[in-house]
């Protein structure tokens, strides 16, 4: 129904997702038939499956990338991290733990959009300036991994 729809210029683009990595052998086999232009899947500091063998795949295939649940539902959020702790992240345009976490993301060039959902148009404009430059180095990303561990 979808590609019918994509034929008659109704929809843009089909994708495909799925937010369980138990179903991502389905979604490979869905990526590989050539019948996607996008994929949407989980992906933030504590949830990484998708390093081993999505995001690769869809690199090599030009797979467009939508990250869901940047934040885990929010529970990497929980915890407020200190201004000492996010100073190194300042050159980055980074002021925030959420921030940090998006940054992350889409500092990762296979990712291409995040979409964190929330209800504060306050929360909203603290998001979407994570999405402009400079991304963060490998150094950077591995700093934030250390931090998140630590909390
Ligand atoms: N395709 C699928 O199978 C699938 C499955 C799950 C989710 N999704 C999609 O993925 C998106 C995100 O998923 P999600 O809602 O589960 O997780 P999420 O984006 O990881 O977390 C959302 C939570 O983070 C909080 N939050 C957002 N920005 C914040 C900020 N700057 N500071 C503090 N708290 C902040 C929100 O609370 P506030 O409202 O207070 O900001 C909300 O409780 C949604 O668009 C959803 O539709 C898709």
């Amino acid at each position: 129904m979808i590609e019918r729809l994509r034929d008659e210029g109704k929809a843009l683009a089909a994708g495909a997702t799925h937010y369980s990595s138990f179903s991502f052998l389905e979604l490979r086999r869905v990526m590989e038939s050539g019948r996607i232009a996008a994929i949407q899947i989980p992906y933030n500091v504590e949830q990484r499956e998708v390093e081993n063998n999505i995001l690769p795949l869809a690199a090599d295939l030009g797979l467009g990338v939508v990250i869901m649940r940047p934040f885990d539902g929010g529970g990497l959020l929980r915890r407020a991290l200190s201004t000492e702790e996010l100073r190194p992240l300042k050159p980055f345009g980074v002021n925030t733990w959420s921030q940090a976490l998006l940054k992350w993301i889409l500092s990762d060039r296979r990712c291409h959009v995040a979409i964190p959902a929330t209800s504060s148009i306050k929360h909203m404009e603290e998001n979407a300036a994570a999405g402009a430059l400079p991304w963060f180095g490998d150094r950077e990303r591995e700093y934030v991994l250390q931090l998140a561990q630590k909390h």
